[in-house]
């Protein structure tokens, strides 16, 4: 453990606490367990005008699939409480104009760039992982096996183990094997460890915890479902328990295997309770909508929480939430608090731990 080394402009924003932010993903470091979160600002440009996007550790394009595709029928968009509810239908240029213009923006501009990519079937995973093979300025590829807004529900691979890993293995098959491959899960199923153990058995370096759950508004003055297609993927604040429960479980049961916790992400603290579950980094999507420079903001706020509770390292408080109960909070912790108290600052109330928890 390492203590917290001080605050300051020093490589960061001012009030930025100098802590080491750096997490992996597999072999893959990055500088700030912060990413966007795909289909929520297209393939980055939209958010260049707000904060610099390599001070995050990587933009997650929106999932592109093989052909252009105009996605659903409008209204796509429900508000709803605490959440939004989207019923885009995989709307894109299609690969190849994708890697002709928007992968050649994200290199120059020096972005980390993890593509999602979508599929109908196991084929065309594997023809869209044909095409990213040969992109050099990929730093890894999410597998979105999830998407709940397709027209089959046979089509949400995630909610299948074996189809889950036969999409996943034909991907890792043709990406080098140096570039991560990550599967993003359905929280739509009843047991998502069972889903995460197939695809990690078929290659997937990572997994994203959670895409939208399947959800649904009627309009009371319209008396028709809010969405033309019907049903739509729950996000937001809404779905966060949710996430965070996902990644718990997973991380319980593969406590080795990186995950990008997702879900309503809109503070640092949000996104201290995914890694203290077990994230390794976190994607931010529906805040974006709100407040497009959410991604640098939560990675300041992240730095700062994990500094006032302690940790000088960002890796040291993956998965801390799970250590047994007799276990005491570790020496840095208590330090950090014992410090906060001499100085009469008494208790604080965002304390995360108490006494009770640190058995
Ligand atoms: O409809 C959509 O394009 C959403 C995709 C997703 O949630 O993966």
């Amino acid at each position: 453990m390492t203590a917290v080394i001080g605050y300051g402009p020093v490589g960061g924003e001012p009030g930025e606490p100098r802590i080491d932010m750096k997490t992996w993903i597999g072999d893959w470091v990055l500088p700030s367990p912060v990413m966007t979160a795909s289909g929520c600002s297209a393939n980055g440009k939209e958010l260049d005008a707000f904060f610099d996007l390599t001070r995050i550790g990587a933009v997650v394009t929106k999932s592109v699939m093989l052909a252009p595709r105009s996605g659903r029928a409008t209204p796509r968009m429900a508000e709803t409480p605490s959440g939004m509810l989207n019923s885009i239908g995989l709307q894109g240029p299609g690969i190849e104009s994708f890697v002709e213009n928007d992968l050649p923006w994200l290199r120059e501009r020096g972005v980390r760039a993890v593509v999602s990519i979508a599929g109908g079937s196991v084929e065309e995973y594997g023809k869209l992982a044909q095409v990213l093979r040969y992109c050099e300025e990929i730093s890894a590829v999410e597998v979105n096996i999830s998407c709940p807004n397709v027209a089959d529900r046979g089509q949400v691979f995630a909610c299948d183990a074996k189809l889950a890993a036969d999409v996943v293995s034909n991907v890792r098959r043709i990406i080098p094997s140096e570039i991560p491959v990550i599967a993003k899960l359905s929280p739509d199923v009843t047991d998502i460890v069972g889903i995460a153990y197939s695809v990690v058995k078929a290659g997937a370096t990572a997994l994203s915890l959670i895409n939208t759950t399947l959800g649904m508004v009627i309009d009371t003055e319209t008396l028709r479902p809010a969405l033309a297609g019907v049903t739509g993927g729950l996000s937001g604040p809404a779905i966060r328990p949710i996430a965070v429960r996902c990644v718990w479980q997973v991380h319980e049961a593969l406590p080795d295997i990186p995950i990008i916790g997702i879900g309503g992400i809109g503070s640092g603290l949000d996104a201290l309770q995914f890694i203290l579950a077990g994230a390794s980094a976190v994607q931010v999507g529906t805040m974006t909508f709100n407040d497009p420079s959410a991604p640098q903001r939560v990675h300041i706020e992240l730095a700062r929480a994990l500094a006032e509770r302690g940790f000088g390292r960002f890796t040291d408080a993956i998965g801390y939430a799970h250590r047994p109960h007799e276990e005491p909070l570790s020496d840095f912790v208590a330090d950090a608090w014992a410090e906060d108290d001499r100085a009469g600052e008494g208790a604080d109330p965002a304390r995360p731990l108490s006494s009770g928890a640190a058995g």
